[in-house]
């Protein structure tokens, strides 16, 4: 059966896409079966495996708010060996179309990936920057959540608010849902402040915090534009390193659990 993986954050800019789209190649490359779910308006995950935007005949808009099933939307790459769900700009009108049903807005998305889950070894979402029904709708699908951490001055601030709403979900419609891991982002150790907010978030969070971390790695920042996730982009830049280390440790940490 396969794990669903939130990769969530109201924070906008803190590596959710740069981290689905690495940690789902990095599994895949694992030999893992992966579905990538690109579930933020923007499309940046759709744009940044480099989807044709002609290949897009729909999208997860379509699997969320109409009769789409998950096979009749997915696209199959190759480099990384992944099946990617699409968004496209459709989705930010779903948040409100949603708030018009009075029962089950928030079990969408798990109604349409419970039925392909053991079809795969790992479901990454790509959540959008808010707190809206579109989180709510990724949380309730999700097994788990990652939450990547950037290490900047504000880093906490927020994860406080993040930590509430998953614990709202976990009351009202997904109390199997854990923390998966934090994961400290763009981390820069030739400054102060990178090392200080590392410590501060290790302090409060302790082993839930991922021994790897992301360091900040101008390639990361590129190989979206070229359409490449970091193993085709640089397989040997540091980014690409650090997210085979990232990749390892949560294969590791879900076959303790089996
Ligand atoms: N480790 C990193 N090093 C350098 N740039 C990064 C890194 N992680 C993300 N970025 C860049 O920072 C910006 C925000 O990252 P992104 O993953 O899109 O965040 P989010 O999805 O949370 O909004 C993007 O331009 C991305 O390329
Ligand atoms: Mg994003």
């Amino acid at each position: 059966m396969g794990k669903i993986i939130a990769v969530a954050n109201q924070k906008g800019g803190v590596g959710k896409t740069t981290t689905a789209i690495n940690l789902a190649a990095g599994l895949s490359y694992f030999n893992q079966k992966v579905l990538l779910v690109d579930f933020d308006p923007q499309g940046n995950t759709t744009q940044g495996v480099g989807t044709p935007r002609e290949s897009i005949k729909f999208s997860v808009y379509n699997v969320l708010m109409e009769n789409h099933s998950v096979k009749e939307v997915a696209l199959k790459l190759v480099h990384p060996p992944l099946t990617l769900i699409p968004a496209t700009i459709d989705l930010a009108g779903a948040d409100l179309e949603m708030a018009d049903y009075k029962v089950g807005r928030e079990r969408l998305l798990k109604n349409k990936l419970d039925v392909i889950k053991h079809e795969y070894d790992y479901i990454i979402i790509d959540c959008p920057p808010s707190l809206g029904l579109l989180n709510t709708n990724a949380l309730t699908a999700a097994d788990s959540v990652l939450i990547p951490v950037q290490c900047e001055y504000y880093a906490l601030e927020g994860l406080t608010q993040l930590l509430s709403t998953i614990r709202l979900v976990q009351r009202l419609f997904n109390d199997k849902l854990i923390i998966e891991g934090l994961l400290l982002t763009m981390f820069d150790a030739r400054t102060k402040l990178s090392v200080e907010v590392q410590q501060e978030v290790r302090k409060y969070f302790k082993e839930r915090v991922y021994r790897s971390f992301i360091p900040r790695n101008i390639k990361l920042s590129e190989a979206p534009s070229r359409g490449q996730s970091i193993f085709e982009y640089d397989v040997r830049s540091e980014g690409a390193k650090a997210y085979a280390a990232l990749a390892k440790e949560v294969l590791a940490a879900n076959t303790k659990e089996v």
